[in-house]
């Protein structure tokens, strides 16, 4: 098996370009859905999924297989690839899927390339802003080809961060415990709704940190590539390491993942 510093940049780099020009083009699906309207289906009580999430996941994931045949990969929506590999493909073809069925221009699509269990590149389309956050690891992060880093805050108290709230609403009592306490502690907490935009806000420096449980890897994987390559901390609640199966996430500037943890921590009794 290869190592993840001696993987093949060029892979890395073909596998970027396509979910960039996937993404574009599963924009230009949901802009035109947005405008018109898209017929909403529950997956749950509380859980949707638009016609426009289901074509844009077919798009993206057949424009993947047609180009890495032999890739193993997972949609949100159902899309599947190869039976083994060490090569995953990651899709959230619409995350914000509530955001975007009311009209709220806050959500995104996310591409993530995962080797042996490691995201390895990632991109994150906010559609509305038109936005694209890219990442290869050891290349860096960037914004619409512009570098970038996270925040420089070191205090709690003058921090932004940002959660949000499973879909089962019986798993909410720690979110609800954490989302009280960063409440006094931080400088405000936010739920915008779409967690793969929180991780890259964390990356650019909008936010200072984030956190979320549970929550699925195809929420968060290709933002966990961005932010770590913008210089985040990205571990689970308990401040160990991450772990692409771990229904959990927590990302920071570096500066402040001490004083998160430990508050995740006091909050849960772990
Ligand atoms: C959801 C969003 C939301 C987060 C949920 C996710 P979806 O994804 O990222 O912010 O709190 O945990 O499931 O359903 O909009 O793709
Ligand atoms: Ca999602
Ligand atoms: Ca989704």
């Amino acid at each position: 098996m290869q190592t993840i510093s001696s993987l093949d940049i060029a892979l890395l780099e073909r596998a970027r370009d396509l979910a960039v020009r996937l993404a574009e083009e599963a924009g230009v699906i949901q802009r035109e859905a947005i405008q018109n309207g898209s017929a909403v289906h529950f997956k749950g009580e509380i859980d949707l999924v638009t016609d426009a999430d289901i074509a844009s996941e077919k798009l993206i994931s057949s424009g993947i297989l047609a180009e890495f045949p032999d890739h193993r990969l997972t949609g949100e929506e159902g899309a599947i690839g190869a039976e083994s590999g060490d090569y995953r493909w990651l899709i959230d073809p619409i995350d914000g899927t509530t955001n975007f069925a009311h009209k709220q221009p806050h959500w995104a699509v996310s591409i993530c390339l995962e080797y042996a269990g490691e995201p390895v590149m990632g991109v994150v389309y906010d559609v509305a802003k038109r936005e694209m956050f890219t990442a290869i690891a050891g290349q860096g992060a960037f914004l619409n080809g512009v570098p970038i880093h996270v925040s420089a805050e070191t205090q709690l108290k003058r921090a932004l961060g940002s959660t949000g709230f499973s879909y089962d609403v019986h798993a909410r009592a720690e979110a609800f415990a954490l989302w009280e306490a960063f409440s006094w502690h931080a400088q405000a907490m936010r739920r915008d709704g779409a967690a793969a935009l929180d991780m890259v806000w964390v990356a650019c420096g909008r936010l200072d940190f984030y956190f979320e449980k549970p929550i699925n890897n195809w929420d968060v994987s290709a933002g966990a590539i961005i932010c770590r390559e913008a210089g985040a901390t990205v571990t689970r609640l308990d401040g160990e390491p991450y772990n692409i199966n771990d229904e959990q996430i927590a990302a920071s500037n570096g500066a402040l993942h001490q004083q998160m943890v430990d508050l995740i921590r006091q909050t849960l009794h772990q």
